[in-house]
């Protein structure tokens, strides 16, 4: 194949890759995304392979089975639920890869000391800190924040011996030093990530995305490869765009995230005086009269509702509700509802639910006060108006849900248990709310046997 070609074939894919994220953005267009996605691997893959640059075929095919094996074994079997430390545990793979590469690069006596300096330092830093991220999310680490005295300080330190030792090596290329820096990037990335606690993952995962992508742009210098350079530009981009997203759905900056604020675990918080009172309750069956006999209801799912796997049958109830006692339902969902992007739309989408139906937190706020119900399903965090009032709550900052404005408040969850950040709800206790126990699948069942009656 000549270069040519080759150049055209890579053109072809980057296109492709565009087109795929274009149209990963909404949940009608996802799986379009992702058949582009994997043809644009496919001819990227294949025009490598037939280029002059690959020579030892048996290798290159033994690592393909064996990366395709294991990928698809666990992309088999992976929940819904825990496909966040699965992007981790990717992500850090992606890191990984890259350390590999810079380190046969620099032994095999490449020149590029600087680019395979950076893809080493980054991706190392990607490696362990997704590592920690995955071991937190998987529950192998406690999810809440590890601090020790002077931690930014000693980070701080450690990222500037990092610079002089990449530069010491550029300078003097001993490759002792490259080794130096290969360790000290790991403990970098596992430090950074430590502190890191609840509600905060998922933008340190997003971040790492990002510095997964960045590390393969160093190595694409390195190995004078155009498409890892641009597919990693992509990937450090979109990760870098979408932490922005997250934070600032969550009123916050990308800085405060990583160095302060939210994921410790020394709040205090006011909902202890609450917690003295006796939440009400109420069974499913009555919520039903409640609800048939309403004008509007705004349905808030949470990570509850995916844990149960309810989203088919609170269809089932919406529709029961509209069509039979013409109700108007709207669902409201929260950027970071649930334990992924996009989480609950994948999971309303999977269920036919419309997407006119499904509101974004910041165009359905205002309308929770014109709301007979708010019907909280699995939903806890982001519903908890502490977030507006106590600074030193772990989710202080975060917008919220005003659930609380309508004239009734459902929550259905299995128990007063706080939810991912560990915070109590003092919503609970409010006196327009009533609490009905169960899993969310089995409540919703119940509700609609009552709506199905003859
Ligand atoms: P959470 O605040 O985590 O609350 C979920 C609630 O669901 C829990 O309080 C739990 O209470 C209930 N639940 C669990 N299993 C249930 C079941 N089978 N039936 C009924 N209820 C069940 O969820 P949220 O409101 O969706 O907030 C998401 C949180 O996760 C935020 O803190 C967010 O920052 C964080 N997070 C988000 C992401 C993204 S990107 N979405 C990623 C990682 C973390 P019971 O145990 O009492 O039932």
């Amino acid at each position: 194949m000549t270069n040519n070609i080759l150049m055209s074939a890579y053109l072809i894919s980057t296109i492709l890759f565009i087109l795929s994220i274009r149209s990963l953005a909404h949940p009608e267009t996802a799986r379009k995304g992702n058949v582009l996605g994997i043809i644009g691997m496919l001819i990227a893959v294949l025009a490598t392979l037939f280029s002059p640059y690959v020579s030892d075929y048996l290798s290159v095919l033994f690592v393909i089975l064996l990366g395709g094996a294991i990928g698809s074994f666990f992309a088999l079997r992976v929940k819904m639920t825990a496909l966040p430390q699965m992007i981790a545990a990717f992500n850090g793979l992606g890191g990984l890869s890259s350390v590999c590469i810079s380190l046969a690069e620099i032994v095999a006596g490449s020149d590029m000391l600087l680019e395979n300096a950076l893809g080493l330092i980054i991706g190392a830093i990607a490696f362990s800190g997704s590592f920690v991220a995955f071991a937190k999310l998987q529950g192998i680490l406690p999810p809440k924040s590890i601090v020790f005295p002077l931690q930014n300080f000693f980070n701080f330190i450690l990222t500037i011996f990092a610079i002089c030792l990449c530069a010491y090596f550029v300078i003097g290329k001993d490759i002792n030093i490259f080794y130096a820096l290969a360790l000290l990037s790991l403990i970098l990335g596992l430090l950074l990530v430590l502190p890191i606690g609840g509600a905060d993952m998922p933008v340190i995962i997003s971040v790492l995305n990002a510095y997964s992508g960045w590390a393969a742009v160093g190595i694409g210098f390195s190995v004078n490869n155009i498409l890892l350079i641009i597919v990693g530009s992509i990937v450090g981009a979109s990760g870098a765009i979408l932490s922005y997203i997250m934070t600032k759905a969550m009123n916050r900056s990308l800085l405060n995230v990583m160095f302060g604020g939210l994921g410790k675990n020394n709040h205090a918080s006011n909902v202890n005086d609450s917690l003295q009172k006796t939440p009400k309750s109420i069974m499913p069956q009555d919520a039903a009269y409640l609800m048939e006999n309403a004008h509007k209801i705004i349905i808030v799912p949470g990570y509850g509702m995916a844990v149960a796997q309810a989203q088919h049958i609170l269809k089932t109830m919406v529709d029961d509700l509209h069509k039979k006692f013409d109700v108007e339902v709207k669902f409201a969902i929260h950027p970071v509802a649930g334990r992924m992007p996009g989480h609950m739309n994948v999971l309303l989408a999977e269920a036919n639910v419309p997407y006119e139906d499904v509101f974004e937190m910041n165009d359905i706020n205002r309308e929770f006060s014109t709301a007979d119900v708010a019907f909280v399903i699995g939903a806890n965090d982001v519903t908890n108006p502490i977030a507006k009032t106590d600074a030193s709550s772990p989710i202080y900052g975060m917008p919220i849900l005003e659930v609380e404005k309508a004239k009734t408040v459902f929550f259905v969850k299995r128990s007063l248990a706080s939810g991912y950040s560990g915070v109590e709800n003092p919503l609970f206790f409010a006196d327009n709310t009533f609490m009905i126990y169960g899993d969310a699948k089995k409540v919703t069942e119940d509700i609609v046997s009552v709506l199905e009656r003859d």
